[in-house]
């Protein structure tokens, strides 16, 4: 199934890319079919979340029945040890939890057990600051767990994306990998070449889900600053007293060609098989960062053997500049946007498949 249509997608494709974008194209798509993954990759980014709350059912049902390739989430681990789908460090983001449990509002993830988190409203945030996108049906949804994640992606016989799972800060979570191997066995998600694949920006998380799934497709995310690649500045956000974060991070670099290729390398190290580097949008915004997909970088990256799934970007200009600089997939808050960019048949708009789908 993941594999569907894969050169006529590649040719669809490279169709509209400018030239300077077809170095690479025959390195990826070689690259990502030895490992059954598609190629050029569209992956939902927390599900269909420009369109519906991210990480809740109608945003991974939309992303689904849009057909976007992988699903993709956070990972971490409730206090009971269930695992999750959760983004930020915290929920005060994207939940009611400042009203429910206003003694522990900072608290982390893992400081609450699944009933704790379920009692949550994960759904009114995206109606309040997305008044023009808001449904009465967002309202109450629910924190899932990664089995129900997995249900989501198993429950129409005819669209059945895969999961493209990040170990979320890791080391809040000890043994989170082996937990994950368990999940995924238990359920014959590690069955099929490209299903899933395992990603982190933290190298020790990465190496522990290659000893535990040394058959499993593995992406290093790459970050300029803490915890990434030294940068050329030097300096944090924080140092450097701008105000516009997009601003700061679209200056970055990292410090080196070699430190840049140091990162690949470590990549390598840990077993995988592609890099997720971050991007500069275009419009900037709270999901944009460095531009780590600049065309020599990809070509280093390719010419290393490992393929390039960059995040997150959603609008025509990026997709344009990301894929004629040579990535292999994208993740992206829009599939529907992604998909109709490569001519991929939808079989209805978003505001339908929601209406259809109940929300
Ligand atoms: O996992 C790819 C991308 O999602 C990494 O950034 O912060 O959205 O998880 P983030
Ligand atoms: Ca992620």
């Amino acid at each position: 199934m993941l594999m569907r249509g894969k050169s006529v997608r590649r040719w669809c494709c490279l169709a509209v890319l400018p030239l300077a974008g077809l170095v690479d194209a025959g390195q990826g798509s070689e690259l990502a079919a030895r490992q059954g993954i598609p190629y050029p990759a569209v992956i939902a980014h927390r599900g269909a979340s420009f369109d519906a709350p991210e990480s809740t059912a109608p945003a991974y049902v939309l992303a689904r029945e849009l057909g976007a390739d992988y699903l993709e989430l956070d990972l971490q681990r409730t206090r009971d040890g269930v695992l999750v789908a959760v983004h930020d460090d915290d929920l005060q983001r994207t939940s009611d939890v400042a009203q429910r449990f206003p003694e522990r509002r900072n608290s982390p993830v893992s400081a609450f057990t699944l009933a704790e988190l379920k009692s949550l409203d994960a759904g009114s945030w995206f109606n309040q600051a997305y008044p023009e996108r808001a449904r009465e049906r967002f309202n109450g949804q629910q924190i899932l767990t990664l089995d129900e994640v997995m249900d989501i992606a198993q429950g129409n016989s005819q669209r059945r994306p895969g999961l493209y799972i990040e170990t979320k800060v890791p080391s809040l979570f000890p043994g989170i990998e082996a937990d994950l191997k368990a999940t995924l066995q238990a359920r014959g998600w590690l069955d099929k070449p490209g299903r899933v694949v395992l990603q982190s920006f933290d190298r020790n998380s990465l190496a522990l889900l290659h000893q535990h799934m040394p058959q499993v497709p593995k992406v290093l995310l790459l970050w300029v600053g803490k915890g990434g690649m030294a940068s050329a500045s030097g300096q944090t956000f924080v140092e450097s007293g701008e105000t516009d974060k997009a601003a700061f991070y679209a200056r970055q670099q990292p410090s080196s060609k070699a430190e840049f290729e140091r990162w690949l390398d470590y990549a390598k190290a840990a077993g995988a098989i592609g890099t997720g580097p971050s991007a500069a949008r275009t419009a900037g915004g709270a999901q944009s960062y460095a531009d780590l997909v600049q065309p020599w970088m990809n070509r280093m990256t390719h010419d290393k053997g490992l393929l390039v799934h960059v995040y997150t970007v959603d609008e025509t200009v990026d997709f344009d500049k990301v894929l004629a600089a040579g990535v292999d997939g994208i993740f992206t808050n829009r599939s529907g946007q992604l998909l109709r960019y490569f001519s991929r048949s939808l079989p209805l708009g978003e505001a339908q498949i929601l209406d259809a789908n109940g929300y």
